[in-house]
């Protein structure tokens, strides 16, 4: 039987995310430290009789929908043919149906109707925002009683099957989880969460995000490679996850690996170890004492992960040249958004290093605006 629902529409919404430290760790198992940005994706939801949902966004003119009955079939197939924004809440609607084994006949329709503030392909999840807030409204509407992890496995779930990308789940987990001035802790293999408090204001800090422009997607390309690669030094080096390996493991890799298989399982390993401090650094000294960590954490992806651009790292560079505590590339990488730690008198210089270094490069002006770590994803109205 299926409890009735609180009630029948209402507004649900998810935030972006930006990763402060523990790049491609989470596949790997390992540990990851991201925070819920105030950016937004907003769904307005409200059953219908017929067993239909339509989905309608102001990104995309055209509304997409589907009986429930047929979801299942429609993702069994990997050309479905939807389009990708619209793959998304619908992958989480067959995702949920899924983990929950309702059948689908015995649940209403939904009509959705999405907007979002967040910023897209910037790597500030704006795919994790879209199925957090549709997990959120399915949730209360189809009166699911899941837990936030839950329908952040929903959220994996859709982005991996549905819209075919790779990702971990870290960033439904930021998403679903997130607290205002915290960052959640996450360990990918326990899927065990921690609220670790930032303290930037109090700091006197500001986190300004660098967004190079650059689009990339991660159902195409180099994301799933760096995955592959990690698989085969795991499965190499004999251990399940690169989660598995230490320090100590590091000369027998390199002994075993082929070269850029070994510097991808470097950064993993040393990357993990950097997470662990950062989560130390915070707890015991403030968010001053992260900076070398967060710069060190950049280097590892620039040259044992080659996943930045020369944008990010002429991003990074001028952000630390002008006086940040520290930078890195956040995201998946190849393309998308830097990160930079200022204190609050030193934003403008900041930003009119990283534009200037940019327009003497050529590149296109980079979009440069502060994130304020904020609260997960819930019913607004
Ligand atoms: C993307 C993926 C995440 C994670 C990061 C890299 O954001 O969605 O699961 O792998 O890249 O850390």
């Amino acid at each position: 039987m299926i409890p009735t629902p609180a009630s029948d529409s209402g507004v649900w919404s998810a935030p972006g995310r930006a990763n402060l430290i523990g790049e491609h760790t989470d596949y790997n198992e390992g540990f990851v430290l991201p925070f819920a940005i105030e950016y937004r994706t907003r769904a307005k939801a409200s059953r219908r009789d017929d067993g239909i949902i339509r989905v309608t966004s102001t990104f995309d003119p055209t509304p997409v929908e589907a009986a429930l009955d047929d979801l299942p079939s429609l993702f069994d197939h990997p050309d479905h043919g939807i389009p990708e924004w619209a793959a998304y809440p619908l992958g989480v609607a067959w995702a949920a149906l899924r983990a929950t084994g309702i059948d689908a006949r015995e649940l209403p329709g939904l009509d959705l109707a999405f907007s979002s503030d967040v910023p897209i392909g910037a790597g500030l999840s704006s795919s994790a925002a879209i199925e957090g807030a549709t997990a959120s409204a399915l949730n209360d509407l189809w009166a699911l009683g899941l837990s936030p992890l839950e329908l952040a496995k929903i959220g994996r779930t859709a982005e991996n099957d549905a819209v075919g990308a790779p990702t971990g789940i870290m960033d439904q987990v930021a998403s679903m989880l997130g607290r205002a001035d915290a960052a959640t802790f996450l360990d990918c293999r326990t899927l065990a969460t921690e609220s670790i408090d930032l303290g930037f204001d109090a700091a006197g800090l500001r986190l300004l995000v660098i967004d190079t422009g650059v689009k990339h997607s991660h159902a195409t390309g180099g994301y799933g490679e760096r995955r592959a690669s990690c698989e085969l030094g795991a499965a190499s080096m004999g251990v399940p996850a690169l989660r598995d390996l230490t320090l100590d493991d590091l000369p027998r890799a390199q002994a075993l690996l082929d070269d850029v298989t070994f510097r991808r399982v470097r950064h993993i390993v040393t990357e993990n170890y950097r997470v662990l401090d950062t989560v130390r650094a915070l707890r015991e000294s403030g968010p001053h004492a992260i900076g070398d960590l967060l710069v060190a954490s950049h280097a590892s992806m620039r040259d044992d992960f080659e996943i930045s651009t020369p944008e990010l790292d002429t991003a990074v560079d001028a952000a630390l040249a002008a006086g940040a505590v520290g930078a890195r590339m956040t995201g998946g990488g190849f393309g998308g958004a830097a990160i930079a730690l200022v204190a609050d008198d030193l934003v403008g210089a900041v930003t009119d290093a990283a534009t200037s270094a940019f327009a003497e490069r050529g590149y296109a002006a980079p979009h440069i605006f502060t994130v304020t770590p904020s609260r997960g994803a819930g019913r607004d109205a």
